[in-house]
């Protein structure tokens, strides 16, 4: 066998050991970009090879956490893509007008920034009052994050640039103060947010949602575990429900595409058919 096979056999019992002990399951992203980080973590603490690195994972469950938070990737911004938002503003709002109540699942909502979006978005066009947001993420530590709606002051200034693009209608300060170098988002904000763990690897559907946003997800799956994700949006989705994905992501190429239409080709919005 050769080095690099033996190292991919380390790494894949790796994440056996990871998923049989604690359910995270990292069988299915995309082997690339996760050794890479499993390297990183073996480098860090010195480690010897990844076997030993699966030796702490077996026996030490704060070790798998900390792996887990290695695993990750928790990268966002408020209103990230501006011109996906305007176009859910300007054009598929409008779509939901016909259903008495919304619910809203954020999939893989990371430290929450795209809730709150959404958020002041739905507040802003009028549906707030009549919508309920379902914030999910299998990463427990983003999820606190997202449940304080706390965020660095330093990132104001690209927020509001974002905010304005996504065809913001106020100033984007009258939603958070200030306090030290944190901005706390206003609490009304997420009021009508559930926040919760959800892996999609492995977790089922949880309720019949009218849009459903999952962005820069899917990226790091690979295409059978995007299929099962796929389908669990298609049954957690109602007729007419509106599925969104992030700029590199597509439902085009999967079995799944035929029971969708296409709403933006260009910001990846799909409507599930009638
Ligand atoms: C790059 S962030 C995307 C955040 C946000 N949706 C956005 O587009 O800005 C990816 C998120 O997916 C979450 N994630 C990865 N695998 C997941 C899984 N199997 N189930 C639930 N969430 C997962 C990660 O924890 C991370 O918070």
């Amino acid at each position: 066998m050769t080095k690099e096979a033996a190292q991919r056999l380390e790494i894949e019992l790796l994440f056996e050991a990871l998923y049989r002990c604690y359910g995270y399951d990292f069988r299915s992203y995309s082997f690339e970009s996760a050794s890479r980080r499993v390297l990183r973590r073996v480098g860090m603490d010195g480690l010897g090879s990844i076997s030993e690195l699966q030796h702490q994972i077996l026996y030490n469950e704060n070790a798998a956490d900390r792996l887990l938070q290695d695993l990750s990737i928790n990268v966002t911004e408020i209103f990230r893509d501006p011109l996906f938002y305007l176009t859910l503003r300007q054009q598929v709002l409008p779509l939901l007008d016909e259903y008495e109540h919304l619910k809203i699942w954020h999939a893989g909502c990371a430290t929450g920034e795209e809730v709150y979006s959404m958020a002041i978005m739905l507040s802003e066009e009028g549906y707030f009052p009549r919508s309920n947001l379902y914030a999910t993420d299998f990463n427990n530590v983003a999820l606190d994050k997202a449940k304080s709606g706390i965020f660095p002051l330093e990132q104001m200034r690209l927020y509001s640039k974002n905010y304005q693009a996504a065809g913001g209608k106020r100033s984007f300060a009258d939603y958070y103060h200030a306090n030290y170098n944190s901005a706390v988002m206003k609490g009304s904000l997420k009021e009508r947010t559930l926040f919760a763990n959800h892996n999609l690897a492995t977790d089922s559907s949880f309720g019949e949602m009218q849009m459903i946003v999952c962005r820069n997800v899917l990226i790091y799956f690979d295409k059978k575990l995007q299929d099962r994700v796929f389908n669990l949006f298609a049954d957690s989705l109602c007729e007419g429900g509106i599925l969104c994905l992030g700029s590199h992501e597509t439902i085009k190429l999967s079995t799944l595409s035929r029971r969708f239409e296409t709403i933006s080709g260009d910001q990846r919005i799909y409507r599930k058919k009638w």
